[in-house]
Protein backbone atom coordinates (compact mmCIF):
# COMPACT_ATOMS: atom_id res chain seq x y z
CA UNK A 1 0.00 0.00 0.00
CA UNK A 2 1.45 3.46 -0.71
CA UNK A 3 2.47 5.91 2.30
CA UNK A 4 -0.77 8.49 0.82
CA UNK A 5 -2.84 5.40 1.20
CA UNK A 6 -1.95 3.88 4.60
CA UNK A 7 -2.45 7.78 6.31
CA UNK A 8 -5.76 8.17 4.75
CA UNK A 9 -6.85 4.72 6.17
CA UNK A 10 -5.43 4.74 9.08
CA UNK A 11 -7.05 8.56 9.95
CA UNK A 12 -10.28 7.16 9.01
CA UNK A 13 -10.12 4.15 11.26
CA UNK A 14 -8.86 6.44 14.38
CA UNK A 15 -11.23 8.89 13.36
CA UNK A 16 -14.53 6.31 13.02
CA UNK A 17 -13.81 4.61 16.09
CA UNK A 18 -12.86 8.37 18.42
CA UNK A 19 -16.69 9.11 17.01
CA UNK A 20 -18.42 6.07 18.15
CA UNK A 21 -16.66 6.29 21.22
CA UNK A 22 -18.55 10.17 21.51
CA UNK A 23 -21.80 8.65 20.24
CA UNK A 24 -21.93 5.46 22.62
CA UNK A 25 -20.98 8.38 25.72
CA UNK A 26 -23.67 10.56 24.23
CA UNK A 27 -26.70 7.32 24.27
CA UNK A 28 -25.71 6.46 27.93
CA UNK A 29 -25.82 10.38 28.84
CA UNK A 30 -29.14 11.21 27.25
CA UNK A 31 -29.43 13.04 23.71
CA UNK A 32 -32.57 14.95 22.82
CA UNK A 33 -33.67 14.50 19.57
CA UNK A 34 -35.44 16.75 16.97
CA UNK A 35 -37.27 16.80 13.58
CA UNK A 36 -34.97 17.95 10.64
CA UNK A 37 -35.93 20.32 7.84
CA UNK A 38 -39.67 20.04 8.54
CA UNK A 39 -39.79 15.86 7.40
CA UNK A 40 -41.49 14.78 9.96
CA UNK A 41 -39.69 10.82 9.67
CA UNK A 42 -36.31 12.76 9.69
CA UNK A 43 -34.61 12.77 12.67
CA UNK A 44 -31.18 14.51 14.00
CA UNK A 45 -29.48 14.24 17.66
CA UNK A 46 -26.92 16.12 19.45
CA UNK A 47 -24.59 12.84 18.94
CA UNK A 48 -25.39 13.52 15.23
CA UNK A 49 -23.81 17.20 15.51
CA UNK A 50 -21.09 16.33 18.29
CA UNK A 51 -19.95 13.47 16.02
CA UNK A 52 -20.14 15.87 12.81
CA UNK A 53 -17.76 18.44 14.71
CA UNK A 54 -15.60 16.36 16.08
CA UNK A 55 -15.25 14.11 12.44
CA UNK A 56 -14.84 17.38 10.55
CA UNK A 57 -12.25 19.12 13.40
CA UNK A 58 -10.28 16.07 13.28
CA UNK A 59 -9.74 15.50 9.35
CA UNK A 60 -9.38 19.21 8.14
CA UNK A 61 -6.13 19.47 11.17
CA UNK A 62 -4.55 16.05 9.71
CA UNK A 63 -5.64 17.26 6.01
CA UNK A 64 -5.82 20.86 5.65
CA UNK A 65 -6.23 20.61 1.58
CA UNK A 66 -8.81 18.08 1.61
CA UNK A 67 -12.32 18.84 1.50
CA UNK A 68 -15.04 17.39 3.92
CA UNK A 69 -18.94 16.93 3.21
CA UNK A 70 -20.21 15.54 6.26
CA UNK A 71 -24.05 15.29 6.82
CA UNK A 72 -24.68 17.79 10.09
CA UNK A 73 -23.02 20.15 7.89
CA UNK A 74 -23.53 20.26 4.47
CA UNK A 75 -25.18 22.24 1.79
CA UNK A 76 -28.00 21.30 0.61
CA UNK A 77 -27.68 19.75 -2.87
CA UNK A 78 -23.55 20.10 -2.18
CA UNK A 79 -21.31 18.57 -5.32
CA UNK A 80 -18.24 16.99 -4.98
CA UNK A 81 -15.43 18.81 -6.97
CA UNK A 82 -13.32 15.54 -8.13
CA UNK A 83 -10.24 16.97 -8.25
CA UNK A 84 -10.27 17.98 -4.70
CA UNK A 85 -9.72 14.52 -2.19
CA UNK A 86 -13.11 14.92 -0.16
CA UNK A 87 -14.20 12.94 3.29
CA UNK A 88 -18.29 12.21 2.59
CA UNK A 89 -19.04 11.48 5.81
CA UNK A 90 -22.12 10.57 7.79
CA UNK A 91 -21.34 10.92 11.63
CA UNK A 92 -24.69 8.42 12.91
CA UNK A 93 -26.10 6.49 10.11
CA UNK A 94 -29.15 5.14 11.81
CA UNK A 95 -30.06 8.02 13.76
CA UNK A 96 -33.99 6.50 13.68
CA UNK A 97 -32.54 3.37 15.31
CA UNK A 98 -30.56 5.51 17.19
CA UNK A 99 -33.32 7.67 18.36
CA UNK A 100 -35.39 4.95 19.45
CA UNK A 101 -33.61 3.08 21.72
CA UNK A 102 -32.22 0.67 18.64
CA UNK A 103 -28.48 -0.24 19.51
CA UNK A 104 -27.62 -0.53 15.53
CA UNK A 105 -26.26 2.72 13.65
CA UNK A 106 -22.61 3.56 12.55
CA UNK A 107 -20.43 6.03 11.66
CA UNK A 108 -19.10 5.80 8.28
CA UNK A 109 -16.56 8.29 6.61
CA UNK A 110 -14.69 7.69 2.52
CA UNK A 111 -12.44 9.94 1.33
CA UNK A 112 -13.17 10.05 -2.61
CA UNK A 113 -10.89 11.78 -5.40
CA UNK A 114 -11.91 11.82 -9.14
CA UNK A 115 -14.38 10.12 -8.71
CA UNK A 116 -13.69 6.81 -7.33
CA UNK A 117 -13.49 6.03 -3.64
CA UNK A 118 -9.93 5.78 -1.94
CA UNK A 119 -10.52 4.46 1.73
CA UNK A 120 -13.39 3.49 3.90
CA UNK A 121 -14.38 3.04 7.39
CA UNK A 122 -17.86 2.52 9.43
CA UNK A 123 -17.79 1.74 12.69
CA UNK A 124 -21.16 -0.33 14.47
CA UNK A 125 -21.04 1.46 17.42
CA UNK A 126 -22.47 -0.76 19.77
CA UNK A 127 -20.25 -3.68 18.56
CA UNK A 128 -17.54 -1.86 18.54
CA UNK A 129 -17.09 -3.27 14.99
CA UNK A 130 -14.42 -1.48 13.00
CA UNK A 131 -15.18 -2.20 8.73
CA UNK A 132 -12.63 -0.94 6.56
CA UNK A 133 -11.31 -1.07 3.17
CA UNK A 134 -8.87 0.68 0.96
CA UNK A 135 -8.52 0.92 -3.01
CA UNK A 136 -6.88 -2.58 -4.43
CA UNK A 137 -6.50 -3.80 -0.39
CA UNK A 138 -9.46 -5.65 0.10
CA UNK A 139 -12.06 -5.45 2.48
CA UNK A 140 -11.50 -6.05 6.83
CA UNK A 141 -13.25 -6.13 9.39
CA UNK A 142 -11.33 -6.20 12.89
CA UNK A 143 -8.61 -7.51 10.91
CA UNK A 144 -10.37 -10.13 9.22
CA UNK A 145 -11.08 -10.26 5.63
CA UNK A 146 -14.39 -9.63 3.87
CA UNK A 147 -15.67 -11.63 1.26
CA UNK A 148 -19.06 -11.36 -0.19
CA UNK A 149 -21.11 -14.46 -0.57
CA UNK A 150 -21.10 -17.32 -3.12
CA UNK A 151 -24.70 -17.24 -3.59
CA UNK A 152 -26.64 -17.53 -6.90
CA UNK A 153 -30.33 -18.77 -6.82
CA UNK A 154 -32.15 -15.49 -5.84
CA UNK A 155 -34.93 -18.23 -3.83
CA UNK A 156 -31.57 -18.63 -1.18
CA UNK A 157 -30.80 -15.01 -1.41
CA UNK A 158 -31.09 -13.01 2.20
CA UNK A 159 -31.71 -9.24 0.44
CA UNK A 160 -31.98 -5.77 1.77
CA UNK A 161 -33.25 -2.60 2.04
CA UNK A 162 -34.01 0.65 3.95
CA UNK A 163 -37.01 2.99 3.84
CA UNK A 164 -36.05 6.98 2.12
CA UNK A 165 -37.63 10.31 3.56
CA UNK A 166 -39.50 10.45 -0.26
CA UNK A 167 -43.04 9.25 0.28
CA UNK A 168 -42.61 8.21 -3.55
CA UNK A 169 -39.88 6.16 -3.15
CA UNK A 170 -41.31 4.63 -0.15
CA UNK A 171 -43.70 3.02 -1.88
CA UNK A 172 -41.59 2.09 -4.70
CA UNK A 173 -39.22 0.49 -1.64
CA UNK A 174 -42.30 -1.51 -0.58
CA UNK A 175 -42.65 -3.40 -3.96
CA UNK A 176 -39.20 -4.18 -4.16
CA UNK A 177 -39.34 -5.45 -0.60
CA UNK A 178 -42.30 -7.83 -1.65
CA UNK A 179 -40.10 -9.22 -4.06
CA UNK A 180 -37.59 -9.48 -1.76
CA UNK A 181 -40.28 -11.28 0.48
CA UNK A 182 -41.74 -13.45 -2.09
CA UNK A 183 -39.08 -14.34 -4.14
CA UNK A 184 -36.01 -14.51 -2.12
CA UNK A 185 -34.91 -16.29 1.52
CA UNK A 186 -35.89 -13.31 3.38
CA UNK A 187 -35.86 -9.54 3.49
CA UNK A 188 -34.63 -7.73 6.14
CA UNK A 189 -34.68 -3.91 6.96
CA UNK A 190 -31.58 -2.27 9.32
CA UNK A 191 -32.29 1.34 9.39
CA UNK A 192 -28.58 1.90 8.69
CA UNK A 193 -27.53 1.82 5.01
CA UNK A 194 -23.21 1.91 5.38
CA UNK A 195 -23.82 -1.20 8.06
CA UNK A 196 -26.57 -3.23 4.83
CA UNK A 197 -23.37 -2.53 2.84
CA UNK A 198 -20.65 -3.71 5.39
CA UNK A 199 -23.15 -6.85 5.53
CA UNK A 200 -23.03 -7.67 1.97
CA UNK A 201 -19.11 -7.11 2.56
CA UNK A 202 -18.99 -9.57 5.05
CA UNK A 203 -21.11 -11.99 2.67
CA UNK A 204 -24.04 -12.12 5.89
CA UNK A 205 -26.65 -10.33 3.18
CA UNK A 206 -26.67 -11.44 -0.38
CA UNK A 207 -27.95 -8.08 -1.86
CA UNK A 208 -28.93 -4.10 -0.22
CA UNK A 209 -30.70 -1.29 -2.57
CA UNK A 210 -31.78 1.89 -1.29
CA UNK A 211 -33.66 4.09 -3.90
CA UNK A 212 -33.41 7.54 -2.08
CA UNK A 213 -29.87 7.68 -0.86
CA UNK A 214 -27.25 10.88 0.37
CA UNK A 215 -23.35 10.68 -1.01
CA UNK A 216 -22.84 10.02 3.06
CA UNK A 217 -25.25 7.17 3.53
CA UNK A 218 -22.99 5.21 1.07
CA UNK A 219 -19.70 6.74 0.30
CA UNK A 220 -18.01 4.36 2.63
CA UNK A 221 -19.88 1.01 2.24
CA UNK A 222 -19.36 0.89 -1.66
CA UNK A 223 -16.05 0.34 -1.65
CA UNK A 224 -16.26 -2.20 1.24
CA UNK A 225 -18.73 -3.96 -1.49
CA UNK A 226 -16.34 -3.56 -4.21
CA UNK A 227 -13.55 -4.85 -2.38
CA UNK A 228 -15.06 -7.81 -1.33
CA UNK A 229 -15.91 -9.06 -4.27
CA UNK A 230 -19.05 -7.41 -4.65
CA UNK A 231 -21.08 -5.10 -7.03
CA UNK A 232 -22.25 -1.10 -6.36
CA UNK A 233 -24.09 0.16 -8.97
CA UNK A 234 -26.58 2.46 -10.29
CA UNK A 235 -29.82 1.52 -11.38
CA UNK A 236 -28.50 0.80 -14.99
CA UNK A 237 -26.01 -1.23 -13.36
CA UNK A 238 -23.34 1.84 -13.96
CA UNK A 239 -20.80 2.11 -11.07
CA UNK A 240 -22.38 3.64 -8.12
CA UNK A 241 -21.04 7.11 -7.59
CA UNK A 242 -21.71 10.20 -4.99
CA UNK A 243 -24.48 11.88 -7.15
CA UNK A 244 -26.88 8.58 -7.53
CA UNK A 245 -29.68 8.57 -4.85
CA UNK A 246 -30.20 4.79 -6.29
CA UNK A 247 -27.69 1.65 -5.13
CA UNK A 248 -28.03 -1.63 -5.85
CA UNK A 249 -24.91 -3.82 -4.11
CA UNK A 250 -24.93 -7.53 -4.63
CA UNK A 251 -22.32 -10.45 -4.32
CA UNK A 252 -22.00 -10.36 -8.28
CA UNK A 253 -24.31 -13.16 -9.17
CA UNK A 254 -27.54 -11.81 -8.58
CA UNK A 255 -27.17 -8.75 -9.46
CA UNK A 256 -28.59 -8.95 -12.75
CA UNK A 257 -31.69 -10.35 -11.07
CA UNK A 258 -31.78 -7.67 -8.47
CA UNK A 259 -31.49 -5.31 -10.92
CA UNK A 260 -34.15 -6.84 -13.25
CA UNK A 261 -36.96 -6.51 -10.33
CA UNK A 262 -36.00 -2.92 -9.96
CA UNK A 263 -37.03 -2.54 -13.32
CA UNK A 264 -39.93 -4.31 -13.24
CA UNK A 265 -41.24 -2.20 -9.91
CA UNK A 266 -39.87 1.00 -11.87
CA UNK A 267 -42.40 0.16 -15.36
CA UNK A 268 -45.38 -1.13 -12.74
CA UNK A 269 -45.22 1.67 -9.97
CA UNK A 270 -43.25 4.31 -11.12
C1 LIG B 1 -30.62 6.96 6.94
C2 LIG B 1 -30.26 5.50 6.98
C3 LIG B 1 -31.38 4.67 6.40
C4 LIG B 1 -31.72 5.11 4.99
C5 LIG B 1 -32.09 6.59 4.98
C6 LIG B 1 -30.95 7.41 5.55
P1 LIG B 1 -29.48 8.63 8.73
O1 LIG B 1 -29.52 7.75 7.37
O2 LIG B 1 -29.09 5.21 6.25
O3 LIG B 1 -31.00 3.33 6.36
O4 LIG B 1 -32.80 4.40 4.46
O5 LIG B 1 -32.37 6.99 3.64
O6 LIG B 1 -31.30 8.76 5.57
O7 LIG B 1 -30.50 9.72 8.57
O8 LIG B 1 -29.79 7.71 9.84
O9 LIG B 1 -28.09 9.13 8.71
CA1 LIG C 1 -27.30 8.26 6.70
CA1 LIG D 1 -26.69 10.58 9.55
Amino acid sequence: MNADLRLYLTAARDVAREAADLVRRHRAEGVSVRVKGGEVRELVTTADEAADELIRARLLALFPDHAVMSEETAHAGATLDPETPTWIVDPLDGTSNFAHGLPVFSVSLGLWWQGRPLVAAVCEVMRDWLFWAASGQGAWLNGQPLRVSRETEALHAVLASDWTHSPERRRLATHLFARFVLRGHAARSLGSAALGLCYVAAGWLDGYVNLGLDPWDAAAGVLLVQEAGGLATDARGQPWTPAQEILVATNGPLHATVLSWLEEVWEEEG
